[in-house]
């Protein structure tokens, strides 16, 4: 298998947002698409070892924030790269809520408030399917996966459904 072919798929980022016990938790995904336009429905990718699976399966209502090239690099890392089991990652930014959501502060190109209604299990990973039920604009340029790894010089951890090793990053 030629795993190039993979490294060609298209993605962008976004911070997700949920409640575990009254605090707000989440982390950064690529994964998200939209499944139906009638009754919007979107899709987002989960590892079962993220402490946000957890999270939206007792709390459904979640928040995706769509990452703009204008968003603070350090919310990817700080979202990213630690678990809300042990870290408060809304420390340092602060966060709204949205129809009883977090929602990180900060610069996105928009918010969208969703209900899961159904997991579907991938092994390693969970398909959460959430019904749009917000949606609040933003501004800029969403930043592409892509970009992430161009400009800002990024990469993703082991959790991520499309993590490379060094390897196969050089
Ligand atoms: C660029 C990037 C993309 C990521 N994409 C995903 C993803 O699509 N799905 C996922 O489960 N984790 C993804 N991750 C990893 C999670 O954000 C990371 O494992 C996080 O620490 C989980 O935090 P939690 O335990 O609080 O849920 C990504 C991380 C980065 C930096």
């Amino acid at each position: 298998m030629d795993s190039n072919a993979l490294y060609n798929i298209t993605y962008g980022l976004y911070v997700v947002g949920c409640i575990s016990d009254d605090k707000p938790a989440g982390c950064i995904i690529n994964t998200c698409f939209q499944v139906t336009s009638e009754n919007p429905s979107l899709a987002i990718c989960l590892n079962k070892k993220n402490y946000t699976l957890d999270c939206i399966k007792k709390n459904p209502r979640f928040s995706i924030s769509i990452i703009s090239e204008d968003t603070v690099p350090m919310i990817i890392s700080s979202f990213g790269f630690r678990s809300s089991r042990d870290a408060d990652k809304y420390a340092d930014f602060g966060y709204d809520e949205l129809d009883g959501t977090p929602a990180v502060r900060g610069s996105f190109c928009g918010r969208l408030i969703l209900d899961a209604v159904n997991f579907i299990d991938c092994g390693t990973h969970v398909i959460v399917i959430g019904k749009l039920v917000g949606s609040y604009a933003g501004s800029g340029t969403p930043m592409t996966y892509a970009y992430y790894h161009r400009v800002i010089k990024g990469n993703a951890p082991e959790n991520a459904p499309t993590y490379r090793t060094p390897q196969e990053s050089e």
